[in-house]
């Protein structure tokens, strides 16, 4: 196995073996990606505090998010299609995300569907919910995510219509891949991932084919899905859902400390500052420029996460310092997963795990749970200072 220290080695490999289309469609943001790039780049702009002589040893990053007892503040974020990253990627995830103690969050829109990684994995799992028109199957989500023991639903609130991205329109990204010239030319490059495609039958959408109303096969998906998200998503909406689901509920995608507070009203027992990841409103502010607003705005009133830029432990680390409880991952773990399947994604998880706690040390902390804003140097107006 190749030398991995960095996530950017992850990258590297995912990169020569995963066809066009799907690093694409990972690696893309929103029209001109201001708020892809910056999600990461803005991490650059807050420093950590290096301190000396103080006694580093038993140090322990174990913590709970929701609750649940975590072996780190971190956790896998939904991603859509990751079975095309790497055959039944979905299973190699959260098999890797159990065996390091970090919960993986399973895709509305995954390969492999919730009953499949039900069976194939020991540990339970969280669901991502997207909020669709149909009452029945929301309901049926719900249900099965119930059946197969999640023990979190997830509800994505930022997706009441797609942003666009330029690459996945040019390459007419789809699952399983369309055959044109081109993703022909290029998938004859990929043969590893070739070969171990061909060997799973789990090569469409696994949680709505068969299960949506009229889409039996997936030659009827793309209609289904024009049509299915629901654009006038308002918070009676997310209230509805809430009644569906009687176990642990986590809001995905606040930006704004209103509706921070909205979501404290719904009932969810934590947010998730997320910008999905640069995705959807390119030229939203990054989500840890976002993030310190809106934790003064909850207190003590929710538990807060964050994704989207996050790339290394010190990302992490400034986050939980920032006052996060958790740390949510997307392309980093996918970058593992199209390297090298399960064992990518220990790895990517055996860095992050190492870089947080070494980072963690040097800053004369022992104990993840005692990690505060003391550690962090945070420019003046880091989370703006805007005009009313
Ligand atoms: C390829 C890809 C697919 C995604 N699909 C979903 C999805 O199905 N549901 C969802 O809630 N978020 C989805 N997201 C957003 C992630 O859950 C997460 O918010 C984002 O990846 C975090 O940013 P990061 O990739 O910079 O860590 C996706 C992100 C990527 C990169």
């Amino acid at each position: 196995m190749p030398k991995i220290t960095e996530i950017e080695d992850l990258k590297r490999i995912y990169r020569r073996r995963v066809p066009k289309m799907f690093f694409d469609y990972c690696e893309s943001g929103s029209w001109t990606e201001q708020t892809f790039r910056e999600n990461s780049s803005d991490f650059d702009d807050i420093y950590l505090r290096q301190r000396v002589a103080i006694d580093m040893t038993g140090r322990s990053l174990a913590t709970q998010m929701i609750g649940q007892d975590v072996s780190m503040p971190l956790a896998l974020a939904p991603v859509g299609m990751t079975g095309m990253q790497h055959a039944d990627g979905e299973i190699h995830a959260a098999r890797a995300a159990g065996k390091a103690g970090v919960p993986y969050t399973l895709s509305t829109m995954s390969i492999c569907s919730i009953e499949d990684v039900a069976e194939n994995t020991d540990k339970p799992f969280w669901l991502q919910v997207y909020t669709l028109k149909d009452d029945e199957f929301m309901q049926r989500l719900f249900d099965r995510a119930k059946a197969a023991k999640c023990s979190a639903a997830v509800i994505t609130v930022d997706l009441q219509m797609l942003g666009q991205r330029h690459k996945d329109i040019k390459n007419g990204l789809s699952a399983p891949p369309k055959l044109t010239p081109a993703s022909v030319a290029n998938m004859a490059t990929k043969v590893p991932w070739g070969l171990e495609m061909l060997q799973t039958k789990r090569r469409f959408f696994g949680n709505i084919v068969g299960h949506a109303k009229g889409v039996d096969d997936p030659s009827n998906l793309a209609a289904w899905t024009a049509n299915a998200f629901d654009q006038a998503l308002d918070w009676d909406r997310i209230r509805q859902f809430r009644k569906m689901w009687d176990g642990p509920l986590i809001i995905k995608g606040i930006m704004d400390p209103r509706d921070a507070l909205e979501a404290c009203n719904v009932g969810a027992d934590a947010i998730v500052v997320s910008n999905h990841g640069g995705r959807q409103l390119d030229g939203a502010l990054s989500s840890i420029r976002a993030l310190g607003p809106i934790l003064d705005a909850v207190g003590n009133r929710i538990e807060v996460h964050i994704d989207s830029g996050i790339r290394s432990g010190q990302d992490v680390l400034k986050a939980v310092a920032m006052g996060a409880k958790g740390a949510w991952i997307g392309r980093a773990y996918i970058y593992g997963l199209g390297a090298m399947g399960e064992q990518g994604v220990s790895e990517a998880l055996r860095v992050m795990r190492t870089e947080l706690d070494t980072s963690m040390g040097l800053c004369g902390r022992t104990d993840i749970n005692s990690v505060d804003r003391d550690i962090l140097m945070i420019p003046k107006g880091f989370s703006g200072d805007w005009e009313e």
